[in-house]
């Protein structure tokens, strides 16, 4: 799959942009807050519905505008479709595939299929189980639709039942519908919890391959899911800890809990690991989940690299952009330094400065 163009107006730094992307690797250099973020971010937007940043619609819009739009070309299986997106400051966002307005922001889910790389990826190891969480879901919601269903009403029902346990403080009869939420956390948990452990296997399938070149072969790498809780207790432990919940007023157990953690041999890299084995961890965590998308769906997915080249040591540079050879990549960067003695050709090369892009 490929993004053959991106239009922008009135969003973040843009008035207005309409730029060609090449097939093969792009690159967007310039100073710091010139704008070529705000470029993967309206790509990872019109593929996913959703900022990589987690940011709201109305941030996005550009300060002194109450609307923006995105127009997205792309190339999918060699048909062409164009997505439009249009963000409104007090409004749901609108989004229509090939003209056609789709209801449901799922709906976009699964037509472009987009892997994110930045710097703070790279930490992912060391940092709260937050961010894990958030790279497992954000990966298998657009691997599998059913996953994504699932998800939401999982974190709706979360909600509820936290809303309730503090209902609950003021009136104690509610204290009998606890049982509904907790059926509903079961049933989407449940889903959940499998997804993820195939996940993790199909993830430790890929990784020891892609670990012992970029290690130098030193290092056998997987990953290991740790779940909050087995499908199989999640009912007897929401009942044992109801006690517990209603002073925290929040569920403590379940999904939403989750964590994975990364292990070399038997230590633990959170914990044991050097800030470069855990730095190379994640790389090769990335590439990994490169490969699982093309196993899956059995295309390439779009690579997004935000300024992650310069926190890499020349040689995990040079296997990044060796990998890279058979998928389209955008990536960002303060200069061209990096790509000196590289002898991979650069496609297209675009200088952003205060919102414009200039190709070079
Ligand atoms: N909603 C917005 N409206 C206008 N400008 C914005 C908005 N959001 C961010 N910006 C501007 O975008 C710039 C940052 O862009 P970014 O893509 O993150 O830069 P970088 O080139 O460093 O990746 C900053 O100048 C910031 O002020
Ligand atoms: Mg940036």
């Amino acid at each position: 799959m490929k993004i053959n163009q991106l239009e922008l107006s009135e969003f973040r730094n843009y008035e207005t942009l309409s730029v060609q992307f090449d097939e093969s690797v792009n690159i967007l250099y310039g100073d710091n807050a010139q704008g070529k973020t705000n470029v993967l971010e309206a790509i990872y937007l019109c593929g996913t519905t959703k900022s990589h940043k987690g940011s709201k619609d109305k941030e996005m819009i550009r300060l002194s505008s109450d609307e923006s739009h995105i127009r997205m070309m792309i190339e999918k299986a060699g048909i062409p479709h164009r997505i439009d997106m249009h963000l409104r400051k007090s409004k749901a966002k609108g989004v229509a595939i090939d003209g056609v307005p789709i209801k449901r922001s799922s709906e976009l889910m699964g037509l472009l299929h987009i892997v994110f790389f930045s710097p703070e990826d790279l930490s992912m190891i060391k940092n709260g189980p937050g961010e894990r969480r958030r790279f497992l879901d954000l990966e298998l919601c657009q691997l599998d639709q059913t996953y994504l269903y699932h998800l939401g009403n999982y974190n709706r029902a979360v909600n509820q039942k936290n809303n309730l346990l503090k209902q609950i403080g003021f009136q104690k009869e509610l204290k009998d519908t606890v049982e509904i939420w907790d059926r509903q956390l079961i049933e989407h948990g449940s889903v959940l919890i499998d997804t993820r452990k195939r996940f993790v296997d199909e993830l430790n399938d890929l990784l020891p391959d892609i670990h012992a070149k970029l290690s130098g072969g030193k290092e056998e790498l997987y990953v290991r899911y740790e779940a909050n809780v087995s499908k199989s207790e999640f009912g007897q432990k929401l009942a044992v800890n109801l006690e517990k919940d209603l002073i925290l007023k929040s569920t403590s157990c379940g999904p939403h809990r989750d964590d994975i953690s990364f292990y070399v041999g038997d230590k633990n890299l959170k914990l044991f690991g050097s800030q470069g084995q855990q730095r190379t961890a994640a790389l090769s965590l990335k590439l990994a989940e490169i490969e699982l998308v093309r196993r899956k769906i059995k295309e390439s997915p779009i690579l997004l690299l935000d300024d992650v080249l310069s926190e890499l040591d020349r040689n995990r540079q040079t296997y990044l952009l060796e990998s890279i050879t058979d998928l389209q990549t955008i990536i960002t960067c303060t200069g061209l330094e990096e790509f000196v003695d590289n002898k991979k050709r650069y496609h297209k090369i675009f200088h952003v400065v205060d919102g414009v892009l200039n190709e070079t």
